[in-house]
């Protein structure tokens, strides 16, 4: 999948050694598993791959080593098709133990593919779609001889995002990488090249990158490398100077895990989306292990989290009782068992955890699993507890989240969540399919939309300098945008260690008004005109605050200028549906939070008195 670290190399020196330092380099990528493939002379083709980190790869290496080579490629991989075990691991093998293919990515259309290997009698190892890759060039070799155009070939019968990097046998000289909506970069040496998911993977060895366009295929030997197109047309390509150090590398130039997990958001949203509909269109959720029959059962959910995730499920009540007209509940999952809730089998517990190992929740689960609930998990860790213990799943794709604040990891629950609402509506037949078709175009425009809000950070920045001194924050919202309040609170509180809430801005009257003061920061998230009602009151909402002295921070969609005489300051959001706007409105609150903490010398990605799971009650 997208987040998996790769690594290729030619060159003069010892290919296994500047592969594992590669992956080394790359293991923030993911760690459920590692794996390395060598042609140590024509026509020998050897690997190793190990379950879990890469220090158990390095052990089993070190165990039984391999013959030296100087060519080899490399994989660390964040699991998503098929659990995180040693048969899934890269890279997978064609059968005749000639061809090796390392992938990050989804194939969208494996299963057919797969399905035409298997009746003209190919046997597959794995339960990974890149699997399929490796036999499809096999079968193109036998009559294709030339590397780059056999994989070429391949590309083209391939959907979905991809990134290939290719081993031959026959081919001791030569890697081959590809790409499409998946990243790959090629490092330039003297006599050595490299190809890596990010520039990470060969710091130590060059700073000389190559951007690879989208649909190329590169050929990389010791003394050059050629780029084409999936056209198979010569392909233009730029270099340039990599200009961060070592230390800064496998946070890809950020200076905090958390900058740059802001930054993927995009991705991690089109990877949640990717490859959930069929080919009619229908959405399709194949992890789920639910049935529709059972889904149909269902008459109340309840969202059981902590947290973050526990404000993305606060999100999605509106979405899943809007679109499906399902009751829905959200709970903190430290509470949920003890206040002795109402539970049978037509009751969906949802549970939504980035980590996959919260105690609270997981203590939830098994709770509701004896009141003899189903329970689904909304999760980006495969192979954790909580999706192991849950009768269905609904993966995140968001890659792994180092920074323990969570950023990409709530972007993408939200769209989960989305995602199962949507499909819910679909199985219950409360939706029309062109519906649902129209609110999954929506939500494929939101990459873009964040993306927006990340080409102009520094209105964020500026910000957090111009407010540095400031003590206490206060966040408002109405509709989906309390949670994104409160979610806004939190972010602030546990990085910039200060006093943040986050209210629904119609409370604020009964009560919470009376702590603003002179120069109080009030955040106030805006909903979008469309709602014509919410945006009328929280425009009266703003000049309350205003009216005691709050220095208003406002945020509100593009064109919206209704709100404009009263904030002190303004910060536009892209113009997105109602229900979607969380996704975009969060988004320059973690920026300011992450802001704040950096200038007020907190370390950001490890904030003090937390941990990233939290695994005790
Ligand atoms: C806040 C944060 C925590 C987690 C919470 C649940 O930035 O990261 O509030 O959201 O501990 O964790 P998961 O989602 O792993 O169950």
């Amino acid at each position: 999948m997208h987040m998996c670290g790769i690594v290729g190399y030619v060159g003069a020196k010892d290919a296994q050694t500047v592969v594992v330092g590669g992956l080394r380099r790359l293991e923030y990528r993911g760690y459920d598993s590692a794996g390395i493939a060598l042609v140590p002379s024509k026509g020998d083709l050897v690997s190793s791959k190990k379950a879990g980190k890469l220090a158990n790869l390095e052990a089993q290496i070190e165990h039984s080593p391999l013959p030296a080579a100087h060519m080899g490629i490399g994989h660390t991989r964040w699991a998503t098709h098929g659990a995180p075990n040693d048969a899934n691991a890269h890279p997978p093998l064609a059968p005749q133990g000639k061809v090796a293919v390392v992938h990050n990515g989804i194939i969208e259309n494996f299963l057919i593919l797969r399905e035409e290997l298997e009746n003209e009698g190919y046997e597959f190892l794995s339960e990974t779609d890149s699997e399929t890759v490796a036999f499809l060039l096999e079968r193109q070799l036998a009559t294709t001889s030339n590397l780059t155009e056999a994989t070429r070939l391949v590309c083209e019968r391939l959907e979905g995002a991809f990134t290939l990097v290719v081993a031959s046998a026959d081919h001791p000289d030569v890697v081959v990488g590809a790409r499409r909506n998946s990243p790959l970069v090629v490092g330039l040496g003297d006599g050595e090249n490299f190809l890596g998911s990010d520039v990470a993977a060969f710091i130590d060895h060059t700073k000389t990158a190559v951007e690879l366009g989208q649909d190329q295929v590169v050929t990389v030997t010791a003394d050059g490398i050629e780029v084409i197109g999936f056209d198979g047309l010569p392909a233009e390509s730029t270099t340039y100077t990599v200009d961060w150090d070592v230390s800064a590398a496998e946070k890809g130039g950020y200076d905090w895990f958390m900058t740059k997990e802001i930054h993927e958001q995009p991705a991690a949203i089109a990877e949640t989306l990717l490859g959930r509909q069929d080919a009619s269109g229908r959405l399709q959720l194949d992890e789920m292990r639910l049935s529709d029959g059972e889904l149909r059962e269902v008459d109340k959910i309840i969202i059981v989290a902590a947290g973050t995730s526990f404000y993305a499920g606060m999100v999605a009540k509106y979405a899943i009782e809007h679109w499906t007209r399902i009751p829905c509940e959200v709970e903190l999952a430290s509470e949920f068992r003890y206040r002795d809730p109402i539970l049978d089998r037509s009751t969906l517990i949802v549970t939504i955890s980035q980590s996959g190992e919260t105690m609270d929740t997981l203590m939830a689960i098994r709770y509701a699993k004896e009141q003899r609930s189903q329970v689904l998990s909304i999760c980006n860790t495969n192979g954790s507890t909580i999706p192991r213990e849950s009768d269905a799943v609904i993966y995140t794709h968001a890659g792994p989240e180092i920074a323990v604040a969570s950023t990409k990891g709530f972007l993408s629950q939200v769209v989960a969540c989305y995602l199962l609402a949507l499909y819910l509506a679909q199985v219950k037949g409360v939706k029309y399919l062109d519906e649902i078709g129209q609110i999954l175009e929506q939500l494929q425009d939101i990459p873009a939309g964040v993306q927006q809000i990340l080409d102009n950070t520094q209105e964020m920045a500026d910000l957090a300098e111009e407010l540095v001194d400031s003590k206490a924050f206060i966040f408002l919202g109405r509709h989906v945008g309390y949670p994104v309040a409160l979610e806004g609170a939190l972010k602030l509180k546990e990085l910039a260690y200060l006093h943040a809430e986050g209210f629904a801005a119609g409370e604020l009257k009964h009560g919470p008004i009376a702590v603003i003061d002179q120069g109080t920061p009030v955040f106030v998230v805006v909903p979008p005109r469309a709602r014509d009602q919410l945006q009328e009151k929280i425009v009266s909402n703003i000049q309350e605050v205003r009216a005691r002295g709050a220095f208003t921070i406002v945020l509100v969609e593009e064109g919206d200028d209704s709100v404009l005489p009263f904030p002190d300051r303004v910060i536009r959001l892209p113009k997105v549906p109602t229900l979607l706007q969380p996704l975009v409105s969060a988004v320059p609150l973690q920026i300011f939070a992450c802001e704040l903490a950096t200038r007020l010398g907190h370390d950001v990605d490890q904030p003090r008195n937390l941990a990233k799971s939290v695994t005790v009650e």
